[in-house]
């Protein structure tokens, strides 16, 4: 089991949620940030701290994000690493809580 970021990051990526990460196991593209479920501890740590709730437990992931699980493996391959805290996006505020942000999603 691990942590899944979902749509609303997107275009959002406060990043919050890499202070707090034991095992440094976020991974960072253009427009948003994925965790590695192969290195993620399950501590639960991270969920709380993003401010767009983007962050969910995978089997708590809700039923129109599920293709988020496999996006989260499968970038956390392709993506830098990312251990410290940045800027939210410029328009973050403006972004959080937009649905259908997949298409905007940036590889
Ligand atoms: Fe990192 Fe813990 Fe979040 Fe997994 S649940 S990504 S180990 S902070
Ligand atoms: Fe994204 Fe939330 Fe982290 S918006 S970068 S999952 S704090």
């Amino acid at each position: 089991m691990a942590f899944i970021v979902t749509e609303n990051c997107i275009r959002c990526k406060y990043t919050d949620c890499v202070e707090v990460c034991p095992v440094d196991c976020f991974y960072e593209g253009p427009n948003f940030l994925v965790i590695n479920p192969d290195e993620c501890i399950d501590c639960a740590l991270c969920e709380p701290e993003c401010p767009a709730e983007a962050i969910f437990s995978e089997d708590e992931v809700p039923e129109n994000q599920k293709e988020f699980i496999e996006l989260n493996a499968d970038l956390a391959e392709v993506w830098p690493n990312i251990s410290e805290k940045k800027d939210a996006m410029e328009d973050a505020e403006k972004w959080d809580g937009v649905e259908g942000k997949l298409k905007y999603l940036e590889q």
